[in-house]
């Protein structure tokens, strides 16, 4: 095994289409609106990727900052607040502390976490209009705006919803179609409601700036589609419809009383738009930070910096933003990547907010204590990369009870374990060593080569399965090399196998940092080691001597019955969901009273009913229905009644249904009954006593 000192280097790996050397990484997250919780769909998409690159960065000693804050303006925010009756302030003070607290609690390494109320983004982003409207770089333009005649404001954004004019959505936003993805103008939309009153809205006249995108559209297109054709497939496809399509002005204030003030005389009760704002806070939440020396991170062309989003941000961030920054000028530096991913799903099921189909991280935090890395694990080992992934709480589990708990923990254990039976814990001196522990050298570079190029492209998957595999050969190395068989007849190869296995064990625990830092500090712990470094992957980092601490368990099972109770969590909202979306079937098509003679209703009494033998859902009736002769209907409404309840009722029936053979019994009939909301069956009964076999006229 190579020495500490001869380890090979970090510099950029082999696939790496980075062709300047950079001095520092500015990494930049996505900042989540304060409108709601953080959920695993925002984990995966942006910020355990953004972290766990931060964590490579700083293991490989190249200066990186990570940035992250708190996005707390936009309509959302002031639809929670009237929705709750209070303010949007308190709206996002206590989304902004939970999600802040959370994240620190999953280890997502932040810098620096801030929020764009904060009175250093209001002056950045006055600044930023005033020098951009000082430059000539925004048009003034008056134009026909949505406004509610009711509530005395003009509807924009998520003020307003209506149909989507290109998928017919019924329920898309004044912003954005979220069935299609489109982004929309409130004026698209077809059929427009408030959604403040529920009012129609009036066109009314308003004025506002606009950032003419078309002006930048040539040197858009010369900066992502020339410059940068090694992003994600995905971005870049989306860039250049984007660009193929043509861009258009866009608007960057709107007249709302929550956002930052646009600071130009005569703007009274206008803002400046969400999304002007908010990428603005990456710059701001620099400052905050680093005062003295923000403008490095933003303007030396030595930085590097690369923002991490989902897919529906990357219009803002690879066309919006970079023609803000390159209309105000002064050397601001552009992304270099902006590695987005596609979204994660839940159980098969779009994660939303508004129908609370999520995995909120605040709850899983609170339901599995000390269970931080078995979530980042599981969200990075089914990144939605290239595609949407689904979540699955039965994946959950496999993935730790399968890999952590039976590969990586299991190896770990067996080597401590073993270290302290055969060795009283001191790790002991390597001896001779053979071709086997050549050849588990020889794959521990290779997976730290292919590790650190994944990890420097972007393909975290794929690195936390290089991760995964120096446990996996850990294993193997093990099973193949029998110390507990050997240490009968020769001690001396045992002392080299321990001696190469607690290596392994070392180098995995600075592997694994980056992925589950928790772990990562525990197994560094029990192997007495501090301060570690990446190019120290695959070299002799524990001494021979040196005492480990006891056997810990890095993870421990997950049983079915913790996994239940999340996915009937689930099952008990897809069921509140269903019952709020539930509408009256429409009417059917019109009838004549000759139709409606066609069948005949009749009363009768429940004289006997019991359960149809291995059918879960049919009850078999003996019904009086007025003719002396006793009358036999299966019904399928088993699972809403007990059959002993319904003897006696009297109960509404068709009585000239054609007969028809149910489980080998006639049924001479339907009984009639109501289908609920909820799904359940209500048999249609009188509101006082009638005769058997009267007709319903
Ligand atoms: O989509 C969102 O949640 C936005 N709040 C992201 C903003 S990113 C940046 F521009 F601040
Ligand atoms: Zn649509």
């Amino acid at each position: 095994m190579p020495s500490k000192t001869e380890g090979s280097s970090t510099g950029p790996a082999k696939r790496m289409t980075m062709s300047k050397e950079y001095k520092r990484t500015l990494i930049t997250t996505a900042l989540p609106y304060t409108n709601g919780p953080v959920h695993i769909g925002h984990l995966a998409g942006v910020y355990v990727p953004a972290d766990i690159y931060a964590r490579y960065l700083r293991l490989a000693g190249r200066p990186v900052t990570l940035i992250g804050g708190s996005d707390e303006h936009g309509v959302p925010i002031t639809l929670k607040a009237r929705a709750e009756g209070v303010t949007p302030q308190d709206i996002v003070d206590r989304y902004h502390a939970l999600i802040k607290k959370s994240f620190e609690e999953l280890g997502i390494s932040f810098d620096i976490y801030s929020r764009t109320t904060s009175d250093i983004h209001t002056e950045t982003a006055s600044e930023f209009f005033r020098r951009l409207y000082d430059k000539g770089e925004f048009i003034e333009q008056t134009s026909e705006q949505l406004y509610d005649p009711e509530a005395g404001q003009f509807l924009a954004d998520r003020y307003v919803t209506g149909e989507c004019p290109h998928c017919h959505n019924p329920k898309a936003y004044g912003d954005q179609c979220e069935a299609c993805g489109t982004s929309l103008a409130a004026t698209d939309l077809i059929n427009p409601k408030s959604t403040i009153t529920g009012a129609t809205p009036v066109l009314k006249s308003t004025r506002h700036w606009y950032l003419p995108l078309d002006k930048w559209e040539p040197k858009l297109r010369q900066w992502i589609l020339e410059g940068h054709k090694e992003w994600k497939s995905n971005v870049y496809g989306q860039c250049k419809s984007w660009l193929d399509m043509g861009l258009q002005p866009r608007a960057v204030s709107r007249d709302l009383s929550w956002g930052v003030p646009v600071p130009v005389e005569g703007a009274e009760g206008k803002v400046l738009y969400v999304w002007f704002d908010a990428p603005i806070g990456y710059i701001s939440n620099t400052k905050e930070l680093l005062p003295d020396s923000w403008q490095t991170w933003w303007k030396d062309p030595e930085t590097r910096i690369i923002n991490f989003i989902g897919k529906d941000n990357i219009v803002f961030h690879c066309i919006v933003f970079p023609a803000m920054l390159m209309a105000y000028g002064d050397n601001f530096q552009l992304p270099d990547n902006v590695p987005a991913n596609e979204f994660l799903n839940l159980e098969g099921d779009k994660i939303s907010t508004s129908r609370n189909w999520a995995v909120w991280l605040h709850e899983y935090l609170a339901d599995f204590p000390g269970k931080q890395d078995v979530l980042r694990y599981v969200l990075t080992a089914n990144a939605p990369e290239t595609k949407d992934n689904d979540f699955t709480w039965r994946d959950f589990q496999a993935r730790n009870n399968n890999e952590l708990v039976a590969i990586l923990g299991n190896f770990v254990n067996r080597v401590v374990v073993l270290t302290h039976k055969y060795y009283g814990g001191a790790v002991p001196a390597a001896g001779k060593i053979q071709d086997i522990d050549t050849q588990a050298y020889a794959e521990l570079a290779s997976l730290k080569e292919s590790l650190t190029d994944n990890l420097e492209n972007f393909h975290f998957r794929e690195a936390l399965k290089d991760a995964m595999g120096i446990a996996r050969m850990g294993n193997k190395y093990l099973q193949d090399c029998e110390p507990w068989k050997v240490v009968k007849t020769d001690p001396e190869r045992v002392a080299t196998v321990i001696n190469v296995c607690t290596q392994i064990c070392a180098s995995l625990a600075i592997a694994m940092e980056p992925f589950m830092p928790f772990m990562s500090a525990k197994l560094c712990r029990i192997l007495g080691m501090d301060k570690v470094e990446w190019n120290e992957i695959g070299t002799e980092l524990i001494a021979a001597g040196t005492m480990l601490g006891q056997p810990e368990l890095l993870f421990e099972k997950i049983d079915d019955e913790t996994i239940k109770a999340q996915t009937d969590r689930l099952e008990a909202i897809q069921k509140e969901n269903a019952l709020r979306a539930w509408q009256p079937a429409p009417v059917q098509k019109e009838c004549t009273i000759d139709d409606f003679q066609k069948l005949d209703i009749r009363v009768g009494t429940v004289e006997e009913c019991a359960r149809v033998p291995k059918a879960d859902k049919l009850l078999v009736f003996k019904i009086n229905d007025g003719t002396g002769k006793q009358r036999t209907i299966v019904s399928g409404i088993a699972q809403h009644y007990v059959p002993e309840a319904l003897v006696g009722k009297q109960v509404l029936f068709i009585a000239n249904l054609a007969p028809a053979k149910i489980r080998g019994i006639v049924s001479q009939g339907m009984i009639l009954s109501a289908l609920n909301a909820n799904g359940s069956l209500t048999v249609t009964s009188l509101l006082s006593k009638g005769s058997d076999g009267a007709q319903v006229k």
